[in-house]
């Protein structure tokens, strides 16, 4: 792989959801060459450092605070070395980089981001399932739980749960209870919930369980930390088996049906 030629600069990296072949060639190229690592260790294995320089100072974050961070990345930064903020899968989800970038901003620190895999791609592919299956359903809904960090009212999941949509729930799992008694209210309690437990680490798990057994299965086999649930018709759809549970597909998309407009079929982006 060949070199990028690294400045004094923040690299926003994301990590994508743990396993390190799923890093992005970029992310690959500048974890090997970058003088300061600071990253957040409880998301983000420690398989992903592997590559990094056997000189390379690394600084976890998972038990210091913004005001702690910052003045460590300015610093390194003035002191003309390239520092990576490393994150766990997509940095623009989740990830409280904006008041960060406000900061390197404001600081005059020149910062770059540069995109992961996010834990929900990782979920359809492990899942073997499309999100979004014609005549079923067209619409991904990534949202969360009101925790430490209030959900606008606007986008409470009892409403959002309305659109029926593939829904991806970060951040949730310690709500779980909540969560389940959100999406009943919307969704039948027979709809699949894919329960995503550290996927991309060493011990990931997924179970997929009908929504009424979310709470549940989560509290007995003990699915707390870093849980993805993916709740969709598309699961019930699923042609190919995943674990045990896959169930036959009817619908097929309309972008290879032979009937379908040549120009898409040849183009399609243009959809
Ligand atoms: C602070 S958010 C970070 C999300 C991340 N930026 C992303 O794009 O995947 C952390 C939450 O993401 C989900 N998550 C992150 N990594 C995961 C993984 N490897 N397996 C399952 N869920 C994960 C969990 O819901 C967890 O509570």
């Amino acid at each position: 792989m060949d070199d990028i030629p690294l400045s004094p600069a923040v690299y926003i990296v994301g990590a994508g959801p743990g396993d390190p072949d799923l890093l992005t060639v970029k992310a690959q190229k500048l974890l090997a060459q970058a003088d300061t690592i600071v990253f957040a260790d409880s998301l983000v294995p420690p398989q992903i450092l592997e590559g990094i320089r056997a000189d390379a100072e690394v600084i976890p974050t998972a038990d210091k605070t913004l005001e702690e961070i910052l003045p460590i990345l300015i610093d390194r930064v003035r002191s003309h070395k390239s520092v990576i903020r490393l994150h766990s899968g997509d940095p623009c989800l989740y990830s409280a980089i904006q008041e960060q970038m406000q900061a390197l901003f404001d600081a005059d620190i020149p910062f770059e981001v540069i995109p992961g895999i996010s834990v929900y791609q990782l979920a359809a592919a492990r899942l073997r399932v499309e999100f979004t299956v014609p005549g079923l359903v067209q619409s991904i809904i990534l949202t969360r739980i009101s925790g430490r960090t209030q959900v606008p009212e606007s986008e409470e999941l009892s409403s959002l749960a309305a659109h029926r949509s593939t829904l991806c729930l970060y951040l949730s799992a310690r709500h779980v209870e909540t969560a389940q008694h959100k999406l009943l209210q919307h969704y039948s309690a027979e709809t699949l919930v894919a329960i995503c437990f550290r996927l991309g680490w060493e011990d990931e798990k997924i179970r997929v369980v009908p929504l009424a057994q979310m709470a549940e299965v989560t509290q007995q086999e003990n699915l707390i930390r870093t849980t993805l649930y993916v709740i969709s018709p598309a699961l019930s759809a699923a042609t190919v088996p995943y674990g045990s549970e896959g169930v036959n597909l009817n619908a097929r998309s309309r972008l290879y049906d032979p009937q379908h407009d040549r120009l898409f079929k040849d183009h399609p982006t243009s959809e």
